[in-house]
């Protein structure tokens, strides 16, 4: 219920608090309790309608921007001249014959070993269609005060946000159009138990026109999406064929976003690598280079931002216990930098992406504790970080611990790596509270069968005095806004990044996908998640002098969360079983919208 107050009974009102303030602080209180200063009166009972029907802004299209490296035509010889364009079809009945490394049967014994209990329910790109009006209707006011108390802080007029989302966890049509398997297709294919089947994900492979037109018609101005190697690269390795399917599609991805007004942003790899692709590390630059110049070439032309690895630095230790990987990819990433700035004459600007819930000392005044968060925050960021960023060596922390066999780099190769970024790309979902572990370092650290080894750090997310942290989802993310600024700072001073965009940040609510669709729609929980991460980001930016240069939520849709549909992260929902994989807005897709539109400068 709103009250409506004139300017003038607005005016009246202050000058009788005043009278009252000066009358009723030297009057005798009753108990120690002052008097109320409210007046109560009677006066006629009037409905008043709360909700008018706001209605979102679309983009203006098509997209105008500058070009951000020469186009196709000027750069094509960069490319090698023995390499075959050609398209693959997975055809199981068909007689394996020997055709060579890379013909048809070969393509088919990739995928010998993966079937699914789904087919995409279709095949073929769907036709966009406007979005109906009545879907860009805003919801009524959020249910909380206003989150950012100081309405002057503005993020800057050149601040980019939007919302991200990656290949493998929205495609679908995994053996569609020639695409080669990827490390993480076993996941809910036939034999994998637990795990829903991630063949068809949100099909979004055949509706990437209806999915941009839906963020165009909310306004949405940056989509971070990214290219599916195994798609382009069926093989996967230096010197393989070429799928022109798949470079029709990306092409295609990247031209309906122009036509909608959509900046599209571009992630070379996001935990989608070629099977088998590490089996060779020393190979692994070589391949990944392969694979970046087809893309670039053709695309980076029209892409402003690239993102070259999603998340190495917790990647690696999730697949392999061999560390030296990190070292390959460093080596991968920095290959496809110098390569986009020096001989394709790139003008984007260029990041890989680091995932980290920082961790905090669970008892700041307990040397043991900080002494556990450094260490933790030296084996996530530091291996990657320290050269990439400061021209450092690998942190003595990772170099020391007996029998990770980790590799010191040589000078040549920091100098390579040194400066390869143009910006800290980051993943801040929550933070951490981390402790020695109960058998003490060096227990862990020389017991390689220790669950907590190499970094042997405990982590959780309950305070020393019982509380958790924050309100707690179906994941890892948490409400816990207060130590968003540490995040962030911690990066910011100890790296010293020329900026830091926030490239994915997001929440999961518990049982969401339990919930019917209208009570779905009002996921108040993640648009606090948002409204309170930007409003602490903006004291980031203003009180902690922190580069902040964009913010990009994860994600705008409910995705595949490595087998499992139920974990979801989207602003928007999807629904699997109706046929048609149909999308609904989530009304913090509005909230996050508003945010912006309310906090960037003019
Ligand atoms: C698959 O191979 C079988 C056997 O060679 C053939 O009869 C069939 O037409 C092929 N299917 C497609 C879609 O090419
Ligand atoms: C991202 O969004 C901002 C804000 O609308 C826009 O100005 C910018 O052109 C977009 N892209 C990039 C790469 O900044
Ligand atoms: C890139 O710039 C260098 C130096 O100006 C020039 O020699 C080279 O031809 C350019 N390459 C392309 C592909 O335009
Ligand atoms: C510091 O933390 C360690 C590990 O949790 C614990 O064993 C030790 O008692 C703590 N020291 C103090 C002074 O609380
Ligand atoms: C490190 O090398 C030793 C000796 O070759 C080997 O036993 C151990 O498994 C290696 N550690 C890792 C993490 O690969
Ligand atoms: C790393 O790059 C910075 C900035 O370009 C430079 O000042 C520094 O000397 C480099 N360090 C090494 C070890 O190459
Ligand atoms: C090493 O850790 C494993 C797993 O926690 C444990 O079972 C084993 O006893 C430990 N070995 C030593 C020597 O402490
Ligand atoms: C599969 O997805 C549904 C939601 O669509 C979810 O409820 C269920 O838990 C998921 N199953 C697994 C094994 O993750
Ligand atoms: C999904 O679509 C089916 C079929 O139209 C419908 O019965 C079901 O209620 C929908 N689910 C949600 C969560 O909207």
């Amino acid at each position: 219920m709103s009250t409506k107050i004139s300017n003038s009974s607005l005016i009246g009102l202050l000058v009788q608090l005043q009278i009252c303030f000066a009358e009723c602080g030297s009057s005798p209180t009753t108990g120690g309790c002052l008097a109320s200063t409210a007046s109560s009166t009677y006066s006629s009972f009037t409905y008043e309608q709360e909700s008018t029907d706001r209605y979102a802004i679309p983009l203006t299209s098509p997209l105008s921007l500058p070009t951000f490296a020469p186009a196709f035509d000027a750069v094509s010889t960069l490319l090698p001249t023995s390499v075959v364009y050609t398209t693959y079809s997975l055809n199981r009945s068909a007689t394996a014959v020997d055709d060579g490394l890379y013909g048809q049967s070969a393509y088919a014994a990739l995928w010998v070993s993966l079937t699914y209990s789904q087919e995409p329910p279709f095949t073929t790109t769907a036709s966009p269609t406007p979005v109906a009006t009545s879907e860009l209707i805003f919801p009524p006011p959020l249910p909380a005060r206003p989150l950012n108390e100081d309405k002057s802080l503005r993020f800057p007029c050149d601040f980019i946000w939007g919302a991200a989302a990656s290949a493998w966890q929205i495609e679908g049509g995994l053996q569609a159009e020639g695409r080669g398997p990827a490390v993480f297709d076993a996941i809910g294919s036939v034999g994998t138990v637990g795990m829903n089947d991630s063949n068809v994900a949100d099909m979004s492979y055949f509706l990437y026109k209806q999915d941009i037109a839906r963020l165009a018609a909310l306004g949405i101005p940056n989509y971070s999406f990214s290219i599916s190697w195994s798609r382009v690269v069926p093989f996967g390795t230096a010197g393989s064929p070429v799928n022109t399917q798949a470079l029709e599609h990306y092409e295609d991805v990247i031209k309906t976003c122009y036509e909608y007004g959509v900046t599209p942003i571009a992630t070379l790899m996001h935990i989608d690598s070629p099977f088998g692709i590490f089996d060779d590390m020393d190979a692994f630059p070589e391949h990944f280079l392969h694979y970046a110049k087809e893309v670039m070439t053709r695309f980076a032309d029209r892409i402003p931002i690239w993102f070259t690895i999603n998340e190495p630095n917790i990647a690696v230790p999730y697949v392999s216990r061999n560390y030296n990987i990190f070292t390959a990819q460093l080596k991968a990433h920095a290959e496809v930098y110098h390569w986009y700035k020096e001989v394709l004459n790139g003008t984007g600007r260029i990041a890989t992406k680091f995932a980290n819930n920082l961790a905090v000392p669970l008892d700041p005044t307990n040397q043991s504790h900080i002494d556990a968060s450094i260490r933790y925050q030296e084996f996530t960021l530091g291996i990657m970080a320290n050269p990439l960023f400061l021209g450092q060596q690998i942190p003595k922390a990772a170099l020391q611990t007996p029998g990770l066999n980790l590799t010191a780099l040589t000078d040549e190769e920091i100098k390579f790596i040194n400066g390869s970024a143009d910006f800290w790309a980051f993943d801040p979902y929550v933070a951490q509270f981390a402790y020695p572990p109960e058998e003490g370092y060096d227990a862990c650290i020389s017991n390689s069968s220790n669950p907590l080894w190499p970094v042997c750090v405990g982590t959780g997310n309950t305070q020393s005095n019982g509380w958790l942290m924050g309100a707690i989802s179906d994941t890892y993310s948490m409400i816990a806004p207060q130590y968003v600024r540490q995040q962030l700072g911690y990066v910011w001073n100890v790296y010293k990044p020329s900026g830091i965009m926030v490239t994915e940040f997001g929440f999961p609510q518990i049982a969401d996908s339990e919930q019917e669709l209208r009570v779905q729609q009002f996921d108040f929980e993640r648009s606090m998640y948002y409204q309170n991460f930007l409003t602490e980001t903006l004291h980031a930016v203003h009180s902690d002098g922190v580069n902040v240069i964009g913010a990009l939520a994860w994600s705008w849709i409910d995705n595949n969360e490595f087998g499992n549909f139920g974990h979801q992260y989207g602003m928007q929902t999807v629904n699997r079983t109706d046929g048609l994989f149909t999308r609904h807005y989530k009304r913090s897709i509005f909230d996050y919208v508003d945010f912006f539109h309310n906090y960037i400068a003019s």
